[in-house]
């Protein structure tokens, strides 16, 4: 009984000292402020640790020439403006962020390209390194990290010397949608920064109508009959539907919008 008392006691004690430490201010948010050591490490160890543990799934396809050559243009085209290239500095406000962006051809030295992989397939939470699973189909992820690869060999001439592919098709997936994963493409779409979304966390923002009980409604913004492939329709071209609208067309996937229109189909 003494010994839980003890525990409950320290856990209040902790919680104090958190809502202390969060509602004071006291925490530097600036990004010109750099981490102490420790707090720089335990980030850093714990992405690289996640990352590892992660890509232990990944399989690797044969990464060639041909993937090579698709892969540069992408990187130009998707990379360079953060990360730079030989001879080529990252864009000036990509120099402000922190942390960072690495120099590649280190990363791409000491991470094997099933890391790579996964970390451009999936981003890096709290940091402005992106997902790029819905903005590029699989095997352009791939021609990416084949590039990437050849970084550390690379000097700048031969860089810029390099021609470029152009980029494969992107995959379509036929089938139904896939609910759990549309709830975690309207992350990447930026939705919750227009409307608020039950089920989905950080939405709260009235720019848009709220999406509770979207299922129910009998019209999408009041012009389309609401059904699943007019919901679809709707999320990859609302300027075409409602031309002037204030929802932006977001340059959606047909994969994408299928999984989104299905989560939505369940907030009823
Ligand atoms: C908007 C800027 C931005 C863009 C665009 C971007 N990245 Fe990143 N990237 C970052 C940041 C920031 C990090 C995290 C740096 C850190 O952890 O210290 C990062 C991390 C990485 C890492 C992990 C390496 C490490 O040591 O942190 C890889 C690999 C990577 N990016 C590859 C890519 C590839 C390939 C592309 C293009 C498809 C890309 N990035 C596009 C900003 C960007
Ligand atoms: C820049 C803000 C913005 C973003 C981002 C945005 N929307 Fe919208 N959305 C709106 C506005 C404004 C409307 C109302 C349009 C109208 O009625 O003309 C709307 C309407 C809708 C509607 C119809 C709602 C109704 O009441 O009929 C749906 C569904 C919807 N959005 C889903 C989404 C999804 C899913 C995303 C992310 C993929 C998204 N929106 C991204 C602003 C946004």
């Amino acid at each position: 009984m003494r010994v839980l008392r003890c525990i409950a006691a320290v856990a209040l004690l902790l919680a104090a000292a958190g809502a202390v430490f969060v509602y004071s201010g006291v925490y530097d948010v600036s990004a010109t402020d750099q981490h102490l050591f420790p707090t720089y490490w335990t980030i850093r160890a714990t992405m690289e640790r996640s990352v590892a543990v992660r890509a232990r799934r990944v399989e690797v396809p044969p990464l060639d020439d041909v993937r090579v050559r698709r892969g540069v243009g992408l990187y130009r085209e998707h990379c360079l403006r953060c990360h730079g290239a030989p001879g080529v500095a990252p864009e000036p406000f990509a120099l402000g962020m922190t942390p960072v962006p690495e120099n590649l051809a280190y990363v791409a030295k000491t991470w094997s390209a099933a890391e790579v992989y996964w970390t451009v397939r999936n981003g890096l939470k709290m940091t402005a390194m992106p997902a790029w699973q819905y903005r590029l189909g699989d095997d352009a992820m791939w021609d990416v990290v084949a590039f990437v690869k050849q970084l550390p060999s690379l000097s700048p001439e031969e860089y810029e010397a390099m021609r470029e592919l152009g980029p494969p098709e992107r995959e379509r997936q036929p089938g139904a949608g896939d609910a759990r994963r549309g709830r975690q493409a309207i992350q990447q779409y930026a939705c919750v920064t227009c409307h608020a979304i039950p089920g989905v966390v950080g939405s709260q923002a009235p720019v848009g109508p709220s999406l509770a009980r979207i299922a129910t409604r009998g019209f999408i913004a009041g012009v389309l009959p609401n059904s699943a492939e007019n919901m679809e329709l709707w999320l990859i071209a609302p300027q075409d539907v409602k031309p002037g609208t204030a929802m932006p067309d977001l340059d959606m996937s047909p994969h994408d919008a299928k999984d989104i229109a299905a989560y939505l189909a369940t907030l009823n």
